[in-house]
């Protein structure tokens, strides 16, 4: 297996994009990405995207194509264009098929995208109620929101989280989506201004969640001994790992712990031979400000139960401990489902390469990051280092 590193990144802002087409999302980050990379279309040899449900927001399938062709990389130069489909875990799923492309030796240059146009549907909640499990849970009107909000009650009941530790993960991720100028929000909010929000499924409310976006990220991988060819900063992958779990929640022997989590996280540490403390920050998925919680201790990073007192003593914020969701996490970058996965790399990519602005993690030399389909039925996990 050949070693893999990332050469290029790009994204495009994250937000409500009544302006720009699926199509033009796509060519936007993937422009950014390979101009980032130095990379020109005759040297890629494959494209992976992710995408959880173009087919419903915006009546679109066969977008595997359809990006290659807009990214000027169908017609003359016919590049093999994969769609991969894992619900919210989409983008991070085509970043390890396009690792694996790369580290197998099939394939040298290749582009991993993830993308997602979502606020052109009304009806987005039942669309993404499909990553569930339709028979035994969406028809009995459990959305994600709803499933989420289980989770956030066995929680709370089984470690004593209080109601303002859970808000705090939103005031933090507000923070650093503030300091991020490709988030979907990029205000400071304060405990009062999620406590007081909308109920959408107790006990989460309005500021509990991840917003409904569009967006596209864009990442380009090639072989680690062929990335300064292109890049004085490559970024090399030190592990790639997936797990599965029950498609529906009420099968899962614990509703507070995602049991695919804790075995990406094993996975991914004893491929990159690390330990839990040698990591500088990490992008996990906070669809609701209840997973970051869970992410965290799933991962190995704090012992369960003691999330919400390690987040309400500032220690995921900039400057603590561990910094997590520098990006500002799906809770204020936005979650264009398809393109999260990939916007964590972006976000991972710019804060090795020390080009993490205002939200910069000084001294940054080892990131990870953590994508979930679902409830946890999919999880992807990947380590990189600055090279
Ligand atoms: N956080 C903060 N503000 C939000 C927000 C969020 N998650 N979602 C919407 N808003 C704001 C909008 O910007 C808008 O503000 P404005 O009036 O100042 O312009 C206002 O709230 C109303 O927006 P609207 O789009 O009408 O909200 P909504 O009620 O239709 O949707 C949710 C709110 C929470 C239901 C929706 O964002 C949602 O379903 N989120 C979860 C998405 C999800 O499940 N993803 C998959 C996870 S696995």
């Amino acid at each position: 297996m050949r070693e893999v590193a990332v050469i290029g990144a790009g994204m495009t802002k994250f937000g409500e994009r009544w302006d720009t087409s699926f199509r033009d999302l796509c060519t936007e980050a993937g422009i950014a990405a390979l101009e980032d990379a130095n990379v020109a279309g005759e040297q890629i040899d494959a494209l992976f995207v992710g995408s959880m449900s173009a087919g419903r927001f915006v009546g679109q399938e066969h977008v595997g194509a359809l990006v290659a062709d807009y990214v000027g990389l169908g017609g003359d130069l016919h590049v093999p264009a994969t769609r991969v489909e894992a619900a919210c875990a989409s983008g991070g799923l085509a970043f390890r098929q396009a690792v694996a492309a790369v580290s197998s030796g099939m394939s040298d240059v290749v582009i991993a995208a993830g993308v997602e146009k979502m606020t052109d549907v009304g009806d987005s909640t039942d669309v993404l109620a499909g990553a569930a499990d339709r028979e035994w849970e969406s028809f009995a009107g459990a959305t994600f929101p709803g499933l989420y909000a289980m989770i956030a009650c066995d929680y709370m009941h089984k470690y004593g989280l209080t109601r303002e530790q859970l808000a705090q993960v939103a005031v933090k991720n507000h923070f650093h989506g503030a300091r991020n100028p490709f988030a979907h929000f990029q205000n400071e909010i304060t405990q009062s201004t999620v406590m007081n929000s909308t109920l959408v499924a107790s006990p989460l409310r309005l500021f509990d969640c991840s917003p409904v976006s569009d967006g596209a990220a864009v990442v380009v991988v090639c072989p680690l001994e062929k990335a300064r060819e292109f890049t004085d900063t490559p970024i090399k992958v030190l592990a790639s790992a997936q797990a599965g779990d029950t498609i529906a929640l009420h099968d899962r022997p614990d509703f507070s712990t995602m049991g695919a989590t804790v075995a990406v996280g094993n996975s991914a540490f004893r491929q990159a031979k690390l330990e839990r403390k040698d990591i500088d920050f990490v992008e996990v998925h906070d669809c609701f400000t209840i997973a970051e919680l869970c992410a965290i201790e799933d991962l190995g990073f704090v012992p369960k139960g003691t999330a919400g007192k390690f987040t309400e003593q500032g220690e995921t914020q900039l400057g603590g401990k561990l910094p997590v969701n520098t990006s500002g996490g799906l809770k204020a970058c936005g979650h264009p489902v398809g393109a999260t996965g990939i916007k964590q790399i972006w976000e991972v990519v710019q804060q090795l390469r020390g080009e993490g602005g205002k939200r910069q993690v000084e001294g940054a030399e080892i990131g990870m990051t953590q994508n979930v389909g679902g409830t946890g039925a999919t999880v992807v996990s990947h380590i990189f280092r600055r090279a």
